[in-house]
């Protein structure tokens, strides 16, 4: 599928032509990956962060959140949760904690190692190429990155303190990944203020051209404690001839033209799809297009906390009613929960 495709399809609005687009990504995503959905189960290990990325509700700039950092028995007891439940793959997510220093993210990796067959996927930022070396030493295996948008004007506007970093620095940092022997992961949010058609076709030819092994879609979900939620929530107009509304039907397009375009690649129904649509989200997600669910199995007291934007889907629940519920959607679903780690299948 060319650009020209990608832009007509992000502009459709029939209905029926709609279902053809479903129907095409689920056919595809069957073919390739599968009826397995893979789960992996996500930890928030501390909200802390340095960065101060406009969107995002655990900015350094904010100073309405509490912060918090779990501990390795907490952490541990979450891996041993997860292993308990069947679970393959442990993910853990962190602001840019400089606490949370290479060494100390080192021994937990091993520390789970030991512990439990499980493959270890981090999500903690941007990080030097020594540091995500030795991380791969000490046994991780896959990472997840966003590149959040391929507009590098718009990239520069919603990470003002990148440290002169800029897209190209986080492209090159998925690039490294994947040299490094890493599963890398990007992806994107839809309809941040001032995304642009063309933009985000260019995204999506972009997860192509680094054939990402893992591709996180979401809506952007402005956050009234961060600049842009404010701007977002106070001034923007949607200008609909140019800009991309951060809609539930406009993830959807995305989801599934990223599964026509990269047909062998690992791509969930995100928690920020299931937080605009807490019944239907994620079986909505499954079923144009992803195959992997992310149950986030953080204590309750610490995920409330996580707040990256507002209204989080299953923030209060405990981790066991969680994972009863995913295993319900992936039978709503009509499909069935992954029996290995899920690791990317090259086509
Ligand atoms: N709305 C939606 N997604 C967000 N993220 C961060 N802030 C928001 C928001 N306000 C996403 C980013 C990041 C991922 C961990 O969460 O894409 O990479």
């Amino acid at each position: 599928m060319d650009k020209k495709e990608i832009l007509y399809w992000l502009k459709e609005t029939d209905e029926n032509r709609l279902n053809y687009l479903w129907e095409k990504a689920n056919s595809i995503r069957k073919q390739f990956v599968g009826d397995e959905v893979h789960l992996r189960a996500l930890i928030e290990i501390s909200n802390y962060c340095v960065r101060n990325c406009l969107y995002c509700g655990i900015s350094i700039k904010n100073k309405n959140l509490v912060r918090y950092r779990m501990t390795e028995e907490e952490i541990l007891e979450c891996v041993a949760f997860a292993n308990k439940n069947g679970y393959r793959t442990i993910v853990l997510q962190s602001g840019e904690d400089p606490v949370l220093s290479a060494e100390r993210i080192a021994k937990l990796i091993q520390k789970i190692r030991e512990f439990a067959d499980m493959a270890i996927t981090l999500s903690v930022g941007e990080q030097d190429g020594a540091t995500l070396k030795l991380w791969k030493e000490a046994g991780a295996d896959r990472y997840l990155l966003r590149f959040e948008t391929s507009d590098e004007k718009l990239f520069q506007k919603i990470h003002p303190s990148a440290h002169g970093k800029r897209l190209q620095y986080r492209i090159n940092q998925l690039r490294t990944l994947k040299e490094l022997g890493y599963e890398a992961g990007g992806g994107v949010m839809v309809g941040i203020p001032y995304q642009t058609y063309e933009s985000l076709a260019q995204d999506i030819l972009l997860f192509k051209e680094l054939d990402l092994d893992m591709i996180g879609i979401g809506p952007y979900i402005p956050h009234p404690d961060t600049p842009l939620g404010r701007e977002f929530l106070d001034n923007y107009r949607l200008d609909k001839e140019k800009f991309v509304p951060n809609n539930e039907l406009m993830t959807y397009k995305v989801l599934a033209l990223t599964r026509i375009v990269c047909p062998d690649t690992n791509i969930p129904a995100t928690t920020a799809l299931a937080t605009v649509n807490t019944s239907k989200g994620r079986i909505l997600g499954l079923q144009r297009g992803a195959n992997v669910i992310m149950p986030n199995i953080t204590p309750p007291k610490y995920k409330k906390l996580y707040e990256l934007y507002p209204g989080k889907s299953s923030a209060d629940d405990d981790p066991e009613i969680i994972h009863q519920n995913v295993l319900n959607m992936i039978k709503e679903a009509g499909r069935i929960p992954g029996k290995g780690k899920g690791d990317r299948q090259k086509a």
